[in-house]
């Protein structure tokens, strides 16, 4: 091997091993399970890298997929949608993950929202979507042995739920008739067959129906868009009617309105949007709020764009998650997906406030 070659290794710590044998553990996962990796060519090779040596260590002899990563045909770079394409709908491949009873999700975007997902599922099979973060991330945040019974919990009130308010000292006012919408949760592991899992985890959603949100949402500075991975630093009006946004307007108090780039936010996110020229990009996808006590508003700071997903930003305890694009359950597609956690919140669930200003009322959900 030349020094080049071997520089070019991709170098795993033994701690990140450690931590992904036991969110294995933690899904269960023995050795009478048939497992697959799943990775495709864009994926980060410390992860799949730590995740294949992690099912080593346990004895599994891991069969590993790797697919081509598809072609983005633009017009925008497409991120955070957890929608992976990479498999195309690739019948050998599908029918691979299907026979397998654990499979390890290192690709991109993830398996959670993908195309593919119910056939992978339909024989039992259960799936770990190992977020596309920089396995520190992992180490860091550790395992809450709280965060299964309280994410639990959390998903049965919001199933209960006919309507959900989200308010903010900024200006935000959001209405959602929770009725037949579809909840959806994870605590960053799953052990029932037929299942997928986003780790990390900690967050509780709902997709609701069509025509069941209304009302204003105020992104204020230090509120979070996970598609840019950025810190909104300048304020976005949203003005929501029957599921869409039909303004977006900037409207910063603080400097004074329009002009200085007061506005600069609000045109990027109507920028982003309009690309898609449908009207679904427009459409709300799901809302709900965050409950890992571990996880970081902050942390967006730390890292280069291209090392972390955001996953963790999306699961921190007492955010109000608002976002943007595709919904099954209102029969709605697009490829663009905006995952916006905002802070300082109030969010009630048939007027319970699960969340006061930001802060998460754990004690609702404990046993
Ligand atoms: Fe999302």
């Amino acid at each position: 091997m030349s020094d080049d070659e071997d520089r070019t290794m991709t170098r795993v710590e033994w701690n990140w091993i450690e931590r992904f044998v036991q969110q294995f553990e933690l899904c269960a996962v023995t050795a009478e399970d048939t497992v697959v990796l799943l990775s495709e060519t864009a994926s980060r090779p410390e992860l799949v890298e730590t995740a294949r040596l992690a099912l080593g260590s346990m004895g599994h002899h891991v069969a590993h997929f790797v697919m081509d990563t598809p072609p983005n045909r633009g017009p925008v770079p497409i991120r955070s949608t957890g929608a992976s394409q990479a498999l195309a709908g690739h019948p050998a491949a599908v029918a691979g993950l299907a026979a397998a009873t654990f499979v390890a999700d290192c690709t991109v975007e993830g398996l959670v929202h993908a195309l593919e997902l119910g056939d992978i599922l339909s024989d039992g099979c259960r799936v770990l979507m190992i977020s596309n973060e920089h396995p520190e991330n992992y180490e860091r945040l550790g395992h809450d042995p709280e965060l299964r019974g309280q994410v639990e919990r959390a998903a049965d009130m919001m199933r209960s739920t006919k309507v959900m308010r989200a308010t903010s000292p900024a200006g935000t006012d959001l209405t959602v008739d929770l009725t037949d919408s579809f909840v959806a949760a994870s605590w960053g592991a799953t052990t029932e067959p037929g299942d997928i899992a986003h780790w990390p985890g900690g967050l509780v959603l709902a997709f609701p129906k069509a025509g069941t949100v209304n009302g204003t949402v105020v992104m204020a500075p230090g509120d979070m868009n996970l598609t840019f991975k950025e810190y909104v630093r300048s304020e976005i009006v949203l003005t929501i009617e029957n599921d869409h946004i039909t303004s977006i307007t900037g409207g910063n108090r603080f400097s004074g309105g329009g002009g200085n780039g007061a506005n600069f936010d609000a045109e990027l996110f109507a920028s982003y949007l309009e690309s898609f020229g449908e009207q679904d990009a427009y459409a709300t996808s799901h809302v709900g709020f965050g409950m890992n006590a571990g996880a970081r508003w902050d942390v967006l700071a730390m890292w280069d764009k291209s090392q972390i997903n955001g996953t963790e930003l999306r699961a921190f305890s007492g955010n109000f998650l608002y976002s943007t694009g595709a919904n099954e359950v209102a029969n709605r597609f697009c490829r663009g997906h905006f995952d916006l956690p905002m802070r300082n919140h109030t969010v009630e669930l048939d007027g319970v406030s699960v969340v006061v200003d930001g802060v998460l009322q754990s004690e609702l959900f404990e046993k």
